[in-house]
């Protein structure tokens, strides 16, 4: 059975905790030199709707690393754009590929995809979720904090896609997660509300950034106005201003907090200059380990070669 990875709901604890061990440890190869090549031969698409500078520069490292090719396939050129059926798609590409990646607007059309396909389909960002992110975040967390159990994680900013996969994670992996949002702009009710009943995670949503951040070990924010939502900017400046994550917010957190941001930044909205390039940032650790973690997720899905030993998360295919 082929395995997707649409939102982190298809993960369990023990297939995150093996992504992270993964990741962790190609990392360590990568940096001492080591060649690891299981997927030659092997293709991945990339089919993206959105744009797109980390994620899909990672994804096509990370397969040319492992030794496959990586195929960029932007959805305007093909016949997507004219209507071609998704499901037809799907089974095509899936006549030639090895894996798909998606970035696109719509999660139902990522679903169609997926259920279509015969190959695994990775969600690389859509208007609801961004599950590889959040993945390769928690992987920095875990470097900078050793751990994830008992780190207090606040949001602060729009209650959007990143955010979504971040309530993810914390019904998964029983993250202690609070989110300060404003009125209006708080994370989707119905992801909350299933993400709450699972009841592994301390889920809290808040109108007050200053609460969110006491004594948080982490600090996130992302964009106000996410892609697609250009039209909604200047209205989002004025609705957000009291969010920025500047020096008044990272003062009320833990004395060793760190600042992430899964980028791209806009300086003086979101989060100020003095903070996104201040000691507490790791934004381009962060950065680097979507790379890393990229790999262990193509590893786990399109599978090791023969012989080599499985991570927990591929077994359970
Ligand atoms: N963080 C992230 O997904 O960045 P890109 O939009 O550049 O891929
Ligand atoms: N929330 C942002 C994330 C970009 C990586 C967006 O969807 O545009």
């Amino acid at each position: 059975m082929k395995k997707d990875i649409l939102t982190l709901l298809d993960l369990t604890k023990e297939d995150i905790d093996g992504l992270l061990g993964r990741a962790a440890g190609l990392k360590k190869m990568q940096k001492e030199g080591v060649l690891h090549r299981p997927f030659e031969g092997k293709t991945l698409g990339l089919i993206f709707d959105k744009a797109s500078t980390r994620t899909r520069v990672s994804f096509e490292s990370a397969m040319i690393q492992l030794g496959g090719t990586p195929l960029f396939i932007s959805a305007r050129d093909t016949q997507i754009a004219r209507d071609e059926p998704v499901r037809d798609t799907a089974r095509v590409l899936s006549k030639y590929l090895d894996c798909l990646a998606v970035r696109t607007y719509s999660q139902d059309l990522l679903e169609e995809l997926a259920e279509f396909s015969s190959i695994p389909v990775i969600n690389a960002l859509t208007d609801l979720y961004h599950p590889c992110q959040v993945l390769s975040d928690i992987m920095t967390v875990m470097e900078k904090k050793g751990r994830y159990d008992g780190i207090r994680i606040a949001w602060i900013g729009d209650g959007n896609n990143v955010a979504h996969s971040w309530i993810n994670a914390a019904a998964v992996l029983g993250l202690d997660l609070v989110l300060a949002c404003p009125k209006d702009y708080h994370p989707d009710g119905e992801i909350l509300k299933k993400a709450i009943e699972r009841g592994a995670g301390k889920i809290n949503v808040t109108e007050d950034p200053l609460e969110a951040a006491a004594n948080a070990d982490v600090i996130y924010t992302d964009v106000w106005a996410s892609m697609g939502q250009e039209g909604e900017h200047k209205t989002r400046k004025r609705v957000f201003e009291a969010y920025q994550v500047n020096s008044r917010i990272v003062k009320h957190a833990s004395k060793d907090v760190i600042v992430m941001h899964c980028l791209p930044a806009h300086r003086e909205e979101e989060i100020s200059e003095e903070v996104l390039e201040g000691p507490n940032s790791v934004v381009w650790d962060q950065a680097e380990n979507k790379l890393h973690m990229t790999k262990a997720i193509l590893e786990a899905l399109i599978g090791r070669r023969a012989g080599e030993p499985q991570n927990s998360f591929s077994d359970s295919l």
